[in-house]
């Protein structure tokens, strides 16, 4: 448990996270515990732990958050949740992601995916891929939600979504013109921004298939409709589960395939076929297309595995609980060790190399769990595939890029990405 008070929270920070944990279940095996930022947790490295916290005994387990975050997504975005209201807007939200509406949005993804590949092979300069990828997952998270929607409104929601974002990482203190206190003032205005966009669509009175559509539309079995704030906490809610992580995850594959130039290649000519049938990519891309790019998807779920952004998940023990003969204390944290998991030569051989063959079979069940498992899995997850396909059709295809200085070091914020957000240079294939 460490030192009296602080546990092994400097431990936590002097080094990267995960050699902590790693160092911990070579020594105590798959489920140990420690003591970090003030709580007492449960580590769990097995599939199965998890599987009984995630999925079999969601119940015994509330999600936690500090408050402080709470405050700035909103204490009614679902994933603060569990019981009714969590399911109920957990349906929502995935009717709003369901394949039907996803098939509707591949010309929109495209549109967005080429028009950001273009404004960085422009000139000669060297862009922060990270923040570009942000940038791009910002727009398809808005498209998810709001379908089209005016410059004017992107902008204010962008300018002020950007300063909670930031904020999010900060210290949490009362002081003003801190990170933090910028960024709930900016939270304020965010939901003054909502609330012009909710009254103006409650006017024109349509059914759209959109987030904000299944959210205005929603009436419980007594009738009861969502208020603003529920709206509004759901809505920055998923901007912020799409945007880090998608973008992330997507500069983590850049990454990979330059470091790659055969495991390129093969891509390459994978997505070339498709381009041609599409006319030399004069046509636009179907769904059908983005579901049959296998090598391609591969190397996306490998992608997942290896940066597992995502490396661990908190829950609270709502009560004491038993498993296999361990006492999981009332109001003690737990947290399943994704990384940890995901790179155990027991599930997956030589783990530390990038390998997208290894996923030609099926994991083992409950082994590979990029986006969560059970009750609070991530709806967007086939949305993030989809963006990706899309976006890696188009960068093979058309363009050609080189990272730019050291390409190697990780760093925190708080998903891995690569040192200074992979800086790399893009132009256009001089043959297409
Ligand atoms: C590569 C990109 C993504 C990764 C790796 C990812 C990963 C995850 C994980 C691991 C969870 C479960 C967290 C937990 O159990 O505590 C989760 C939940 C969630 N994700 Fe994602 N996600 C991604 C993209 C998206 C996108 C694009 C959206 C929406 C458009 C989204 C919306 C959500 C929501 C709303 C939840 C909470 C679900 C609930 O509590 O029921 N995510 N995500």
């Amino acid at each position: 448990m460490g030192w009296p008070f602080i546990g092994e929270t400097l431990q936590l920070y002097s080094q990267d996270p995960n050699i902590l944990f790693a160092t911990k279940q070579k020594r105590y095996g798959d489920i140990f515990k420690t003591h970090i930022l003030g709580c007492r947790c449960i580590m769990l490295a097995s599939p199965e732990a998890s599987r009984f916290v995630l999925v079999t005994h969601p119940h015994l387990f509330k999600p936690t958050y500090p408050k402080s975050k709470e405050k700035l997504i909103g204490p009614s975005a679902l994933f603060f949740h569990q019981g009714v209201y969590h399911s109920q807007l957990r349906k929502l939200v995935r009717n709003s992601l369901s394949p039907n509406t996803l098939q509707k949005r591949v010309a929109d993804i495209e549109a967005i995916a080429i028009s950001a590949l273009e404004s960085w092979a422009r000139g000669d300069q060297v862009i922060n891929t990270f923040h570009e990828m942000k940038k791009i997952s910002f727009d398809v998270g808005i498209l998810s939600i709001f379908g089209e929607l005016n410059d004017n409104y992107r902008e204010q929601l962008k300018e002020n979504y950007c300063i909670v974002n930031k904020g999010y990482n900060s210290l949490p203190t009362s002081i003003p013109g801190t990170a933090y206190q910028k960024a709930l003032l900016a939270r304020e205005r965010l939901n003054e921004v909502l609330s012009e966009k909710i009254y103006e669509r409650e006017e024109k009175k349509t059914v759209e298939k959109d987030l904000l559509g299944h959210l205005l539309n929603f009436k419980d079995e007594k009738g009861e409709t969502l208020s603003k704030d529920q709206i509004s906490d759901n809505i920055i809610g998923v901007l912020f589960a799409a945007q880090d992580t998608t973008a992330s995850v997507l500069t983590w594959i850049l990454k990979y395939l330059h470091d790659d130039q055969k495991l390129l290649e093969a891509v390459k000519a994978e997505q070339k076929a498709i381009f041609e049938a599409n006319d030399g990519g004069r046509k636009p891309l179907t769904w059908a297309q983005t579901r049959n790019m296998p090598l391609t998807y591969r190397v996306i779920l490998e992608s997942l595995r290896m940066a597992s952004i995502i490396s661990f998940t908190f829950r609270e023990a709502v009560t004491d609980v038993e498993y296999n003969g361990y006492l999981i204390p009332k109001g003690w944290k737990v947290m399943p060790l994704f990384r940890n998991i995901h790179h155990n030569p027991e599930f997956f051989s030589d783990p530390q190399k990038f390998d997208p063959s290894r996923f030609e079979g099926h994991p083992k069940a409950n082994t590979f769990m990029p986006f969560g498992n059970g009750v609070h899995s991530c709806p967007g997850n086939e949305l993030a595939k989809q963006e990706m396909l899309i976006l890696i059709h188009h960068l093979v295809n058309r363009f050609r890029w080189k990272v730019m200085g050291s390409n190697s070091g990780i760093q925190y914020g708080p998903f891995p990405v690569p040192q200074n957000g992979l800086p790399a240079r893009f132009w256009k294939d001089p043959a297409i």
